[in-house]
């Protein structure tokens, strides 16, 4: 294992002022994110998008990564450019989603186990060739109003993350370790809290043990937040205070940065709750980020439409949503820039 190669990857994604932009939906989830705008999801349609975000202009000042599926790394430019020498000519670092998504996990109804381990050292090799630095694998436990997640099912995606964590390393990509305990349902935020707490402490329990470096990952969290039905909302205070005290209790000082996921927050919530972390007086050790899909990309999918006509403005639209969340991200974002 290359630790200073590790090392200064993790730190490069977290530098300041900077983010990454989760582009990494796989083909059912993008058809779904296509469909909202009444766009057919053809290989040429996902190339076309993914080449709008990825030349934006200015967005390499706010944007330190991005996170790619398995086809849009096979992917480039019209005029031929492979996304990841684009993205690296605009120092940009690429990255690759490596699972293979959630499946039902036997023997335990309504939990979800992520698969994707074997034949990982494989693809991993064949990912560093094609230019990717980092990876990133999705672990998704669901809160319900019983006893869900089962400690069973924190186990056993702990595991597979520490797995697919080791042998990121030992191919000398940093691994980006993503927990989401899923905001979907009613839950208050102090149940949230003690899911988050409780898959933590469990998480870097295997990650030790699997003997990950954590100066050579990056961990990327959900917020500590309420279900999106529940009827009592906090504030983005209260989300910034309840996250940062579950993050001190189990996250080690060692890992560079957490980025968190914006997991169906809008847009807007999901930058004033990075934002509320950031200011805060509350110490930790680690930079407080973003690696967001939906927030980033809601609103530059709303503004394209999938014509031609509007891919500048597409593209201004993404540039100021990346500048709020690098602004957000050192605590100097405010809600009037909304709509300056
Ligand atoms: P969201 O920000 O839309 O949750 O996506 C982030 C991500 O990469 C989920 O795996």
């Amino acid at each position: 294992m290359n630790i200073d190669e590790l090392k200064s990857v993790a730190e490069a994604i977290v530098a300041k002022q900077k983010g990454i932009l989760a582009a990494d939906e796989s083909n059912p989830t993008i058809k779904k994110r296509f469909d909202s705008i009444a766009l057919e999801s053809t290989e040429e349609n996902r190339r076309r998008y993914r080449e709008i975000l990825f030349t934006a202009d200015g967005i390499e000042r706010y944007i330190s990564g991005v996170i790619l599926f398995d086809e849009t790394l096979r992917q480039g430019t019209r005029d031929g450019m492979p996304f990841a020498e684009l993205l690296s000519n605009r120092g940009i670092i690429p990255g690759i989603k490596v699972d293979k998504g959630a499946k039902a996990l036997a023997l335990c109804p309504g939990d979800k186990i992520t698969e994707g381990l074997d034949g990982l050292r494989d693809r991993l090799a064949e990912y560093k060739q094609l230019g990717a630095r980092f990876a990133k694998w999705r672990a998704v436990m669901e809160i319900d109003e019983h006893d869900l997640p089962s400690a069973y099912a924190i186990h056993a995606n702990a595991h597979a993350l520490a797995r697919y964590a080791a042998l990121c390393q030992e191919a000398g990509i940093v691994p980006i370790v993503e927990p989401e305990i899923l905001m979907d349902g009613a839950h208050t935020i102090d149940r949230c809290e003690a899911a988050t707490s409780q898959m933590l402490e469990i998480l870097f329990g295997e990650l030790n043990a699997h003997g990950v470096l954590f100066e050579g990952m990056l961990l990327k969290p959900n917020m500590v937040i309420s279900g999106m039905k529940c009827p009592h909302q906090t504030s983005a205070q209260q989300i910034a205070v309840a996250t940062i005290r579950c993050m001190r209790r189990y996250v080690p000082a060692a890992v560079p940065g957490i980025v968190f996921l914006s997991g169906g927050q809008s847009a807007e919530e999901a930058t004033d709750n990075l934002n509320a972390m950031n200011t805060g007086d509350a110490h930790h050790p680690w930079q407080l980020s973003f690696s967001y899909g939906r927030a980033l990309q809601a609103p530059v999918l709303a503004a394209w439409k999938g014509q031609e006509g509007n891919v500048a403005a597409a593209q201004r639209t993404f540039f100021k949503r990346c500048q709020l969340n690098g602004l957000a991200r050192e605590g100097l974002y405010s809600r009037v820039m909304e709509s300056n």
